[in-house]
């Protein structure tokens, strides 16, 4: 049954039905869909603004077959987590910063979006309501799902007459089936990610179906998944299907410069600042696929994969392999600094955490 509800009045009735954790194993979360149990929505008309969401019991939505985001793809989506601290209390991970990355997103794809505060306030309303299925300290995190589609009808090309704000959170683990372990990269020189002028620099949705191809033959090769080359020189690094890349040497970080094709990774600028703020030199600009083969360490970065070490990388038949079976010390240093500040484990001195 739907029961919807609206955000202020509903929210402490529903987190006094959650006080309990949901009755999962927790010991087994990987990247996988979780229904869980309320999800949040807004809906607009086009040069209007939101108003009025709620929190409504989570399930399928309605869909008109010539929606805008079921025929011309005009959607974005978001990414970010909860944590649940050792005192029970939860935090979020830089939310306005996913929520200015949808505005930036939403110019680009001619759709109206939230205010930073609409989007700020709808994570929290979600996150609480759906308390119970944050995984325990030291079990992974509730990964918040923000989507924005043309949900107005179209028939020829053109921007949808309505727009529908939806969050949706399903309890997570490690990104890669790995875990931990190092992953294994091809890099992929004839298919393509993005193109200049495109949308590679924002999180529509249709960059995301763009890469299934390669990653699919990747992985039926055996790989965790595919390194992107820009497509003009097809010689410097982008980035992984859904997670940014960095590489090591002699101590100074290097990781592809944003410029249109590359998604702007919340995680990527925070991983660039932790590193910063411990001493390293972190140069963002065009990285030569070659560099890769006398790297000490390569490392990716994401919400949903968080920092995760390149085992090896194969490129053009050619296979280099890096730190044997875990992180390297560069990018140890650097998952252990980021976790620990997401989980609420050291003082938040750049205060990117916001508690519930
Ligand atoms: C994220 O890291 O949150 C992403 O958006 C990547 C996603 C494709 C799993």
């Amino acid at each position: 049954a739907v029961s919807p509800f609206r955000p202020d009045a509903a929210v402490s009735d529903i987190c006094s039905e959650t006080t309990e954790l949901a009755d999962i194993d927790w010991d087994s979360l990987g990247f996988a869909y979780v229904p869980t149990d309320y999800m949040y929505t807004m809906k607009c008309a086009r040069g209007g603004i939101f108003s009025k969401g709620e929190l409504q019991r989570f399930g399928n939505i309605e869909l008109n077959p010539s929606a805008g985001v079921l025929n011309y793809g005009q959607g974005l989506f978001e990414g970010l987590k909860a944590y649940r601290k050792e005192d029970g209390n939860i935090l979020l991970f830089r939310p306005e910063e996913n929520a200015l990355r949808m505005k930036i997103g939403a110019e680009r794809m001619c759709m109206p979006s939230p205010t930073v505060e609409q989007f700020v306030e709808a994570v929290k309303a979600t996150v609480l309501a759906n308390k119970r299925w944050v995984p325990p300290p030291g079990k992974g995190s509730l990964y918040i799902r923000p989507l924005l589609i043309g949900t107005g009808a179209v028939l020829g090309v053109a921007p949808a007459p309505e727009y529908t704000f939806l969050i949706y959170v399903s309890p997570v683990g490690n990104y890669f089936k790995e875990g931990v372990a190092p992953i294994n990269l091809i890099v992929e020189h004839e298919l393509h990610r993005a193109t200049p002028g495109g949308t590679g620099g924002v999180k529509t949705i249709g960059n995301y179906a763009a890469v299934l191809k390669a990653q699919s033959i990747a992985k039926a090769k055996g790989y965790s998944d595919v390194l992107y080359l820009d497509c003009v020189h097809k010689k410097y690094l982008e980035e992984v299907s859904s997670c940014n890349i960095f590489v090591v040497k002699d101590n100074v970080i290097s990781t592809p410069a944003i410029k249109g094709t590359i998604l702007p990774g919340i995680t990527r600028k925070s991983v660039i600042d932790v590193a910063r703020s411990q001493g390293f030199q972190v140069e963002e600009r065009l990285v030569v696929v070659d560099e890769l083969l006398d790297a000490d360490e390569v490392f990716c970065t994401g919400t949903a994969v968080v920092v995760s070490p390149v085992g090896s990388i194969t490129y053009k038949g050619k296979r280099v392999s890096y730190e044997e079976g875990g992180f390297g010390a560069v990018s140890q240093q650097l998952y252990t600094a980021l976790t620990r500040l997401q989980m609420g484990l050291t003082e938040d001195k750049m205060n990117w955490t916001v508690g519930l």
